[in-house]
């Protein structure tokens, strides 16, 4: 059921956003609603978008994995955003997220669909994690679907809400003492949020000649890192003294249990997640440089950014639903 304004009548150039209700989907609407950008949301739960006021924002109700309900949302869509994934469903994440994205390519080459837009995650290296390898799949399946489909791939997104952002901060802020596993010597390439963003939306203007075979872009900021450099620069920003120590032998079971014990917001998801932190995530291809007109912050502007928009209380440039989660848990 698709719910719209009777003054702003579906165009051609309406955007599907999926994940709208998403830490990423979320921001994303913001900024296209903001933009000149009629958008229409796939959501599992319309109630989940009653505050949104704007009168160019429709409301679909859909589930990637009910592929019936996927035409009446597509219809005179010729661009949509993929940026869901299965991982706190509690299901087997890896074969849900092949089925959302394969009856997703299905239905968009059905409707006629010009272009996809997928954020997925960076990742190098042979063995990729299971949510890792499952992004990367996702990202095959939807570049050949026969649309055209624009793949980015991020590692860890800074900014409030993020999910690897708030495991960070939880331990920091939690732990004057870290007995650290080895995985936090591995090299990541932090971006900030408002980065992807960018990339996101300006993926709308690229020209159809790049994006026509489907083209994967590795984005990210201008500094490589490792989690233990991240932690210690947002430990310095937020002046505490912080001792890091490595103990190379914590199983990744035992770091697993290790993150739960202290950021017990993200158990379900957390667990998943913390296999892929052995996997280096840096850019290698970096032709997003060249075929956009954007130039992403420093991993410590980007985390200035995010705390700087917390002590100045700017709910709207900060809030998402996991962060609000993580307050009441914890109060
Ligand atoms: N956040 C990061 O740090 C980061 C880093 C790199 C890449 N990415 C990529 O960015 C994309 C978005 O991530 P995110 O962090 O924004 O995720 P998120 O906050 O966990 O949001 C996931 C979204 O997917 C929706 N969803 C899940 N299953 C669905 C289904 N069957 N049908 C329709 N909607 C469904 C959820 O809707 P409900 O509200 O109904 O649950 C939610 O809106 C993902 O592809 C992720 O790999 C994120």
């Amino acid at each position: 059921m698709i719910e719209s304004r009777p003054s702003h009548p579906s165009t051609p150039e309406t955007v599907l956003l999926t994940g709208a209700t998403g830490y990423i989907g979320s921001r994303l609407l913001k900024r296209l609603d903001a933009g000149s950008h009629r958008v229409r949301c796939l959501v599992r739960h319309p109630d989940a978008l009653s505050s949104v006021e704007s009168t160019d924002v429709e409301v679909a109700e859909g589930d990637l994995l009910r592929p019936e309900t996927l035409p009446a949302a597509m219809r005179g869509i010729s661009t949509a955003y993929y940026l869901v994934h299965s991982m706190a469903s509690g299901g087997d994440f890896e074969l849900e997220d092949r089925k959302a994205a394969t009856d997703f390519a299905e239905a968009a080459l059905a409707a006629g669909l010009q272009r996809i837009v997928y954020l997925g995650g960076l990742g190098n290296g042979r063995q990729l994690s299971g949510h890792l390898q499952s992004r990367r799949e996702v990202g095959e399946i939807l570049r050949n679907s026969g649309v055209p489909t624009i793949e980015f791939r991020a590692s860890v997104v800074i900014g409030s809400g993020s999910l690897s952002f708030e495991m960070i901060r939880a331990l920091v802020e939690k732990l004057p003492v870290m007995l650290t596993p080895k995985w936090v010597h591995t090299q990541c390439q932090p971006i900030a949020v408002d980065d992807v963003l960018d990339y996101l939306v300006n993926a709308l203007d690229l020209p159809s000649s790049v994006s026509d075979h489907g083209q994967v872009f590795e984005i990210g900021g201008p500094d490589r890192a490792s989690y233990r450099d991240l932690m210690l620069e947002y430990a310095r920003q937020r002046g505490l003294k912080r001792m890091l120590i490595s103990v190379p032998l914590l199983s990744p079971r035992l770091s697993s249990l290790w993150l739960n014990l202290f950021t017990p917001v993200y158990a379900q998801i957390g667990r998943k997640l913390v296999e892929s932190l052995r996997n280096e995530t840096v850019v290698v291809d970096e032709s997003a440089l060249e075929s956009f007109p954007i130039r992403p912050r420093s991993m410590a502007d980007a985390l200035r950014r995010a705390l700087v928009n917390e002590e100045t209380g700017n709910p709207k440039a900060t809030a998402r639903s996991d962060t609000d989660k993580a307050s009441q848990t914890t109060s």
